[in-house]
């Protein structure tokens, strides 16, 4: 009689070597994401995973409904339905007085998960070095690794998180592709200057470099920082690429919708490779986001200020026991240096935090290459209802 088990079968080394590529030979599991598991696991609280844990705006679920029931279900254009990438451009229009052609000059994909790596693929060759600030977010990691180029890190120093220039000029060379810029930051909650992103801008002309920009939390600033796209600045709207998505503004993270905007020749090859990754992002929820990229300006000093309230908690709980925060000002994250707590490392630290005291954060050596330079540091984020910072106030006073 046929075999027809269908348990896993283990399978030798070789065999499991053989059929994997030598592009994720080096990747590791995401930090973050294990967290969230093992949060999961532990009921603890977690503030690991950016994510909200409130509902998203009432009229972006019924505008995502209505267009589910309203037959916006079959593939859109690859690279974004007509009426959202029009959205899109007349929201540059109005924040930033920035023209983007829509027809040109806008991809929708799914998330700036997509963005990021669909321009990578596009504009970087093998070899070629992207300069990354470092502690960085996590992705850019692999999205480098899947592209085959090379990896230049320059440090933002703590607590300020400011850069050496100088140590930023020696990163740029012949081979410099592109450099990629998270503002306002994840984990640091940094919001790069307008001199700094001058300075950087001058590096990207002077040696011919590609200016990346991750600007989801660009609406998330605090105590009046002003988030300034690189892409707006003199010599830059040809060399830059910029990202974003719906996920962290309008608190719909799940929704996987994203775009990038730049020059003509740049927004040809992307469209190609987001083509052939993904076809396209949701259609219904393209619909919806016609109608959240038209809300009113308040939506979004809101928005800020909502968070300024929830980080100002957060910080309160943490320093209240015994951590110490490193002021962020953008962004929904907070570092904590936990040196004065003798544990070996930021990961035995997190670990007793989720398992000991119910409380899930992220180790801060996750966003460092070596992770020496990151385990005095673990992060929070403050995403959460104002139920959930409460218990995690009564859990961490366990520590
Ligand atoms: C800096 C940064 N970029 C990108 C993402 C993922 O964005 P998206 O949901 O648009 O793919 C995150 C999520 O936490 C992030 O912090």
């Amino acid at each position: 009689m046929a075999n027809t088990s269908v348990a896993p079968v283990e399978h030798s080394t070789e065999r499991r070597e053989r059929f994997r590529s030598s592009r994720t030979a080096h990747f590791t599991e995401s930090v973050i994401r294990e967290m969230t598991r093992l949060a999961v696991m532990h009921g603890a609280v977690n503030l690991a995973q950016g994510f909200p844990d409130f509902p998203a705006p009432a009229n972006l679920k019924d505008a995502a409904c209505e267009a589910i029931l309203a037959d916006f279900n079959q593939y859109p254009i690859t690279w974004g339905t007509k009426p959202f990438r029009a959205a899109i451009a007349a929201k540059y229009q109005r924040t930033y007085a920035l023209e983007f052609d829509p027809e040109r000059e806008i991809t929708v994909c799914c998330g700036s998960t997509e963005g990021m790596i669909a321009s990578l693929l596009a504009t970087t060759n093998p070899g070629d070095e992207i300069i990354i600030f470092e502690p960085y977010y996590e992705n850019y990691h692999p999205d480098t690794l899947l592209c085959g180029a090379s990896r230049k890190l320059v440090s933002l120093r703590a607590p300020d998180w400011t850069f050496d220039r100088e140590e930023l000029r020696a990163a740029f060379s012949k081979n410099t592709k592109a450099i990629i810029i998270n503002t306002p930051n994840n984990p640091t909650g940094k919001v790069f200057t307008l001199d700094e992103l001058t300075f950087i801008a001058d590096l990207c002309q002077e040696f011919d470099a590609l200016a990346i920009t991750d600007e989801i939390y660009e609406h998330i600033t605090y105590e009046g920082r002003q988030h300034v796209p690189i892409i707006s600045l003199p010599g830059m709207r040809d060399r830059s690429i910029l990202i974003n998505s719906l996920s962290k503004t309008y608190s719909v993270t799940g929704w996987r919708v994203g775009w990038v905007l730049g020059a003509p020749d740049l927004t040809d090859s992307i469209r190609k490779v987001h083509d052939f990754l993904t076809v396209g992002a949701a259609t219904p929820l393209q619909q919806a986001g016609v109608l959240a990229l038209s809300q009113p300006d308040s939506y979004y000093s809101d928005l800020s200020e909502h968070y300024r309230q929830r980080r100002d908690a957060l910080v309160e709980i943490l320093e209240g026991a015994g951590l110490k925060t490193i002021h962020p000002y953008g962004a929904y994250y907070v570092m904590a240096d936990i040196s004065s707590f003798g544990y070996p490392n930021d990961i035995a630290f997190v670990k007793h935090l989720i398992e000991n005291v119910g409380v899930a954060a992220v180790p801060g050596s996750s966003f460092f290459e070596d992770p020496r330079k990151g385990d005095k540091y673990i992060r929070f984020c403050f995403c959460k209802k104002y139920e959930t910072l409460e218990e995690a106030r009564t859990r961490l006073r366990r520590l």
